[in-house]
C-alpha cells in the first residue's frame, strides 16, 4: 500500500514540525496539519515564515519549502480525515485534572474526540496512527471506538512515539536515533507498518526503523521519558550533595560521563527539569503501575518526581536565605523563562514555580527571555490561580533587555541556558545591580571566575 494523502490532527509542538518533515521527504505525498485553534492555523500560514507559531532553529525554511505545494495547514478537520488514507494523532494528552486519577493518569479526552471524529467522516480505509503519546493499550480504545461506525470502513491501529525533543527537532527529525512503529501482528496490520515505514524510509536508514507491536511500542516512549527524566534527578541529587562536601557536580558528571556505559548525555545539573512530557509521563507511568497494584514500581519513578520539585523549591529557597531572609519589596531579575534554551515553549518551565515560591515571598520580579512573550509568562502564573491576574501583572515585569531586566536588581537569577547570556557585558550589568550583587545560575553556564573578579557574589547549582 503507497500512502498518498496523509493528515495530521494537532499542529503543535510535534504534529507542526514532524509533518513539516515528512512533507519535505515525501514531495509526491499531500501533507495536511488540522488543528481547531484557528489562530494557529493562521500562523502556520502567515506569509512571513518567520510567524509560524513554533520557534525551532531551522523549521522555517523547511515550511516555507513545502507548504503550499504538498503541505497544507487547515481548520477544515473534517475534509483533511476524508482525504487522506493515513492519519496522525498528534493532539495534546494533558494530565487530568479531574476525577479519577487527578493530578496523574493522561487525559484521553481529545484522542477520543478525535476517534470519534474519524469514525464519523471516513468513507474509506484508514491508517491511523497514534503520535501522542498515550497510556499503554490506548490503542485498544481506538480500536474500539473506530470498529464501530458500522460504515463497513476498516481501520489499522499504529502507535509511532515521537522522540524529538524541543530546541533540536528539526535534527532530530532529520537524523532520529530511531524511528519506532508498533502494529498489529496480523497481515493487515503488517502491511500498514510497512506502508509508515516506506514514508520514513526515504531518509531513514533501515536499520534505524523499528517496528514492534503496538504495546510495546506505547510503553517504550513512557519508558524513554521516564529514563531521560531519572538520569535529571540523579544528577540533580547529587548536586546538593556536592553543595555541602565541596565536590563540584560538573567535575562529576563528567568524570561519571567517561564511563561508556554511563554515557554524557543527560547528566547537566539543574533548576529541575520541565517540558511537557517528562512530568506528565512520568506521572502517567505510576498511574499504571498503580493501577496494576505495582505500589513498588510506582513509588521508585515517583522519587523522581519528588527529587524534581524539590531542586525548584530549594533554588528559591536558597535565594531568600542568601537575601537576609527576606525578599519582600526587592526586584529579582530572571534571565530565561522557556523550560530549556532554543525553544519559546513554557510548559513546566521550571522558571514558573520558582516565580511562584518568590512571589509568596513578596519579591517583585522582572523576566527577560528573548523568545518568550509576555502574555505567555503571564498566562502561566494565572494558571496556578495562586494569585489574581491583577497582581501577577503588578509584580512581575516582562522586558525585552537583558540590561533593564538586570538594572537596580537585588538578585539575578539564571533559569534557561540560553547561549546569550554568557556573551554579556557582566561588568556593566554589575555597575547596574544594587550592591552585594548577586547571580543565582541555575544553569551553572557562566563563568565563574569572571563574575567574583568583576565582584558578583556568584553562586550556582551544585557547586
Ligand atoms: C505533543 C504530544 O502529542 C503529546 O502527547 C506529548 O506528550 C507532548 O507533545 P504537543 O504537540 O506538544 O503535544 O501539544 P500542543 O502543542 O498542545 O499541540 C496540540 C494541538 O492539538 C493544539 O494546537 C490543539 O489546538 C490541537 N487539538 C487539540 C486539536 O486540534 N483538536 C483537539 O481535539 C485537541
Ligand atoms: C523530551 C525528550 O528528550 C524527548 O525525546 C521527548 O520526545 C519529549 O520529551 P524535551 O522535553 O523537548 O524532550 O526536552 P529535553 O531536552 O529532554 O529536556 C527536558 C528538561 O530536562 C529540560 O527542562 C532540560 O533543561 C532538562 N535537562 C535536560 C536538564 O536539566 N539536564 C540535562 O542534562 C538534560
Amino acid at each position: 500500500m503507497t500512502i498518498k494523502n496523509i493528515c495530521c490532527i494537532g499542529a503543535g509542538y510535534v504534529g507542526g514540525p514532524t509533518m513539516t518533515v515528512i512533507a519535505n521527504k515525501n514531495p509526491d505525498v499531500k501533507v495536511t496539519v488540522v488543528d481547531l485553534n484557528q489562530a494557529r492555523i493562521d500562523a502556520w500560514n502567515d506569509s512571513d515564515v518567520n510567524n509560524i507559531p513554533i520557534y525551532e532553529p531551522g523549521l522555517s525554511q523547511l515550511v516555507e519549502n513545502a507548504r503550499n505545494k504538498n503541505l497544507f495547514f487547515s481548520t477544515d478537520v473534517d475534509k483533511a480525515i476524508d482525504e487522506a488514507d493515513m492519519i496522525f494523532i498528534s493532539v495534546n494528552t494533558p494530565t487530568k485534572t479531574y476525577g479519577k486519577g487527578r493530578g496523574m493518569a493522561a487525559d484521553l479526552k481529545y484522542i477520543e474526540l478525535c476517534a470519534r471524529q474519524i469514525a464519523r467522516v471516513a468513507t474509506s480505509d484508514k491508517i491511523v496512527v497514534e503520535k501522542s503519546t498515550l497510556p499503554v493499550r490506548t490503542a485498544q480504545a481506538l480500536k474500539a471506538i473506530l470498529d464501530h461506525t458500522g460504515n463497513g470502513v476498516k481501520f489499522q491501529i499504529l502507535s509511532n512515539p515521537e522522540f524529538l525533543a524541543e530546541g533540536t527537532a528539526v535534527q532530530d527529525l532529520l537524523s532520529p536515533d530511531r524511528v519506532l512503529i508498533g502494529g498489529e501482528q496480523s497481515e493487515e496490520g503488517k502491511e500498514a507498518i510497512q506502508a509508515l515505514v516506506d514514508v520514513y524510509a526515504r531518509w531513514v536508514p533501515l536499520e534505524r526503523i523499528l517496528t514492534t507491536n503496538v504495546w510495546s511500542s506505547e510503553l517504550s516512549k513512557l519508558t524513554a521519558n521516564a529514563f531521560l527524566a531519572q538520569r535529571v534527578s540523579s544528577i540533580n541529587a547529587i548536586s546538593e550533595l556536592c553543595e555541602v562536601t565541596g565536590a563540584d557536580v560538573d567535575e562529576v558528571s563528567r568524570a561519571i560521563g567517561m564511563d561508556s556505559r554511563i554515557g554524557p548525555k543527560f547528566l547537566k545539573a539543574s533548576v529541575g527539569f520541565g517540558g511537557s512530557c517528562f512530568q506528565k509521563d512520568i506521572l502517567n507511568l505510576v498511574y499504571i503501575a498503580k493501577t496494576y497494584d505495582l505500589n513498588e514500581v510506582a513509588d521508585y519513578w515517583e522519587q523522581v518526581i519528588i527529587m524534581n520539585d524539590h531542586q525548584k523549591s530549594r533554588f528559591a529557597d536558597n535565594i531568600v536565605s542568601t537575601l537576609y531572609n527576606t525578599v519582600s519589596g526587592k526586584k529579582i531579575a530572571f534571565l530565561g523563562w522557556a523550560f530549556k534554551k532554543d525553544t519559546n515553549d513554557t510548559r513546566e518551565s521550571a522558571a514558573i514555580y520558582v516565580a511562584d515560591s518568590l512571589l509568596h515571598e513578596q519579591a517583585e520580579i522582572t523576566v527577560y527571555d528573548p523568545k518568550v512573550t509576555a502574555e505567555q509568562i503571564y498566562a502561566d502564573l494565572d494558571y496556578l490561580n495562586s494569585r489574581s491576574p491583577e497582581e501577577n501583572r503588578k509584580y512581575v515585569k516582562v522586558v525585552n533587555d537583558p540590561y533593564e531586566a538586570c538594572k537596580s536588581a537585588h538578585a539575578i537569577a539564571v533559569l534557561t541556558e540560553w547561549d546569550e547570556f554568557k556573551t554579556y557585558d557582566w561588568k556593566k550589568i554589575y555597575d547596574s545591580v544594587i550592591k552585594p550583587a548577586f547571580v543565582f545560575d541555575g544553569r551553572s553556564i557562566l563563568n565563574a571566575d569572571q563574575l567574583s573578579a568583576i565582584g558578583f557574589k556568584y553562586t550556582a547549582i551544585g557547586k
